[in-house]
């Protein structure tokens, strides 16, 4: 029995000489310590009828060689099961492998930015149909069908029945001046709206994307003037672009507003002298103008007794000029590209 214990022991270390995974290391184990047919759990069995003088020196042999093989075993497995995990080491004190976090698109950061100016004066920010009719973009905004105005949006049509004349056919908003009428017909007055969205026309170069985004003003109250359209866009631009920055209104023409203006900031490199970037001291921001009283009638508003102001401009465009960012292809906004998204 002495002997037959020896040569387990024997066996075994023969066995777990060359073993190079837990598999075969599981199989060994099975066969040497399994408990139905394990050879020296089998050994052991025996041990019952063994003479009662030898029983003791023999069970503590026995159990010993037992220990003996469950600790190799018990070694060598961590030692395979680290090999396995793809490391013949594994080190728990390295510091942990850096999560890339994402960060907003540079649209977002003035979306939010351009808001919280707006909402810190009272605006209330609303969203309207990206997929709208002709008559909220257009036709109740003082531009009749076939009105050559009209090809100034560049608009995208979409390839579906009208549902009724007045609606007429569906677009793609190509400003957000869509959101006017939409507004008025809420039936709350006054109103002071804020309504920022995607914008789509189809324009696309170095200096046109087929879809951007724009943010409208429009108030409507009693004794609406002016000169409160004037207080609210330097408002805006001193907060946006800083205290220093001066703006001007040039006489324009839209259709749904009377008088109509295009408005200029004083350019940030020169202060207004003129320079290489804005020629003759001034930047070409937007428009803007009192609210035509058509539209206010379209809107079921009484011309007679409320007036108002509206400005819709390009978010981009605003962001790009205030962090005097020279992109020679606009296109790199909706590119995708991390190399250049990171950086903002
Ligand atoms: N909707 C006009 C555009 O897209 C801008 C504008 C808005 C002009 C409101 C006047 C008043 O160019």
């Amino acid at each position: 029995m002495q002997k037959q214990l020896e040569q387990i022991k024997d066996n075994f270390n023969r066995a777990i000489e060359g073993v190079k995974s837990l598999a075969d290391l599981e199989k060994i184990e099975n066969d040497f310590l399994g408990r139905k047919s394990g050879v020296l759990t089998s050994a052991m069995k025996e041990l019952k009828s063994v003479s009662k003088d030898k029983v003791v020196t023999l069970g503590r042999k026995a159990n010993k060689i037992k220990n003996e093989l469950a600790e190799k075993i018990s070694l060598l497995k961590d030692k395979l099961g680290s090999q396995d995990s793809g490391g013949s080491f594994f080190d728990y004190t390295l510091p942990g492998k850096e999560q890339d976090i994402g960060s907003l698109h540079l649209s977002s950061i003035a979306i939010r930015e351009i808001s919280s100016i707006f909402e810190q004066i009272g605006f209330t920010r609303v969203k309207y149909p990206e997929v709208e009719w002709d008559y909220y973009a257009f036709e109740s905004l003082n531009m009749p069908t076939n009105h050559p105005a009209r090809d100034d949006w560049e608009t995208f049509f979409i390839d579906s029945k009208p549902i009724n004349k007045k609606l007429g056919q569906r677009v793609l908003t190509p400003h957000t001046s869509s959101g006017q009428v939409r507004e008025m017909e809420k039936g709350k007055l006054p109103i002071r709206m804020m309504n920022i969205s995607k914008t789509y026309r189809r324009q696309i170069d170095a200096s046109h994307t087929p879809m951007f985004h724009q943010f409208e003003g429009l108030v409507i109250d009693k004794d609406i003037n002016i000169t409160h359209l004037i207080g609210t866009i330097e408002h805006f631009v001193k907060k946006f672009f800083g205290i220093e920055r001066e703006i001007r209104l040039r006489p324009h023409h839209f259709k749904f507003t009377e008088p109509s203006f295009e408005v200029d900031i004083s350019c940030g490199v020169c202060g207004g002298q003129g320079c290489k970037l804005c020629k003759e001291g001034w930047l070409e921001l937007a428009g803007a103008g009192i609210v035509n009283p058509n539209v206010l009638k379209a809107g079921k508003i009484d011309p007679e007794k409320y007036s108002g102001f509206a400005f819709g401009w390009g978010v981009e465009r605003c962001y790009l000029m205030k962090s005097g960012l020279n992109i020679d292809d606009l296109r790199l906004l909706y590119k995708n590209d991390l190399r250049f998204l990171k950086q903002f």
